[in-house]
């Protein structure tokens, strides 16, 4: 695998159709599954790895965010990348951008209520790698469900010539779905962290008896771990992340809270198929994560 740092860099790069996957890095299974899926789908892998601040807020994590560039080159190899871009902030910013995307109606609800400003730090620099990057097929994580459907709009409104796709959550082996910021978490906090799939998981049984009411959803997940305070539950369109009443279209069930120090968000994801629905749960690791080797 080879390291790069700067865009010129990947210009020069052996083509063929090219597959991406962008990180903040310090990776984890997650992560290793949209590399090895572009490794399945595409000639050339390019993963980047780089702490974007336009998308942290003020006394967000930015400076504490876990920086491991040689743990993190070992994985990313390992899942098959061939290229690693790993580009130091004044590649990225030489200035301050004077040029922003912000795909502003869909960041109005969920997270975007939370961090104003991050969806559009997002949107810009997943735009820069777009553009300078030139990806055929863009792999993201579902476990990001609203970051998705912002990418997704963003490269249909603005024609950009790639492939957004969205690709399952990985998930602890007790359901937790994996995040960087699980490491944060005290022993005594992972019982209290459960209780966000745990909810969900309740409410995709209800979807597969039935069930497909969206506040009826967003109730059951309430009921079925009643002591967690949830900063939100809700059944979001999948194109407008707007509220949806009746499950009848792509869409996502979201939940976010805070156990501890740490901020998490979950989701599953219906998708239709000749007007039935399936519920996209995740898939669970069988045995720890990576996240928790020394
Ligand atoms: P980061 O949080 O590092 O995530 C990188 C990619 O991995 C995202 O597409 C995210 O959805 C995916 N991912 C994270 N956890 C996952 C899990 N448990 N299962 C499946 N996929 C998972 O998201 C970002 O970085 C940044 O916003 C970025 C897109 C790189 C722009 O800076």
């Amino acid at each position: 695998m080879e390291i790069i740092d700067t865009f010129a860099e990947a210009r020069s790069l052996n083509r063929g159709t090219v597959g991406f996957a962008p990180t903040l890095g310090f990776v984890h299974e997650g992560h290793l599954s949209l590399i090895e899926r572009a490794r399945r789908e595409t000639d050339h892998v390019l993963v980047s790895l780089f702490v974007n601040p336009l998308q942290f807020g003020e006394g967000e994590d930015f400076a504490a965010y876990p920086r491991q560039l040689d743990r993190d080159a070992r994985l990313i190899e390992s899942a098959g990348a061939d290229v690693l871009f790993a580009p130091a902030a004044e590649e990225m910013y030489p200035v301050e951008p004077a040029t922003t995307v912000d795909v502003a109606p869909l960041a109005a609800h969920l997270d975007g209520v939370a961090r104003p400003t991050h969806f559009a730090g997002v949107a810009t620099v997943v735009a820069k790698y777009f553009a300078g990057l030139r990806p055929d097929q863009a792999y993201f994580g579902r476990k990001d469900a609203q970051q998705l459907a912002i990418i997704t709009r963003m490269a249909a409104d603005l024609s950009m010539p790639v492939d957004v796709i969205g690709c399952p959550t990985i998930r602890e082996h007790d359901g937790l779905a994996l995040s960087s910021r699980n490491v944060y978490l005290q022993e005594r906090e992972r019982d209290q962290a459960l209780s966000l799939s745990q909810g969900l998981m309740a409410a995709a049984d209800r979807v597969d008896a039935g069930e497909r009411s969206g506040p009826a959803l967003e109730l059951i997940v309430r009921e079925t771990v009643p002591t967690f305070e949830f900063e939100y539950v809700a059944v979001m369109n999948r194109a407008t992340v707007t509220p949806l009443a009746v499950l009848d279209r792509p869409a996502f069930l979201a939940v976010a809270g805070r156990v501890g120090k740490a901020r998490l968000v979950d989701n599953i994801h219906f998708d239709f198929q000749n007007g039935e629905v399936s519920v996209d749960r995740g898939v669970r690791l069988t045995g720890p994560s990576l996240l928790y080797e020394q």
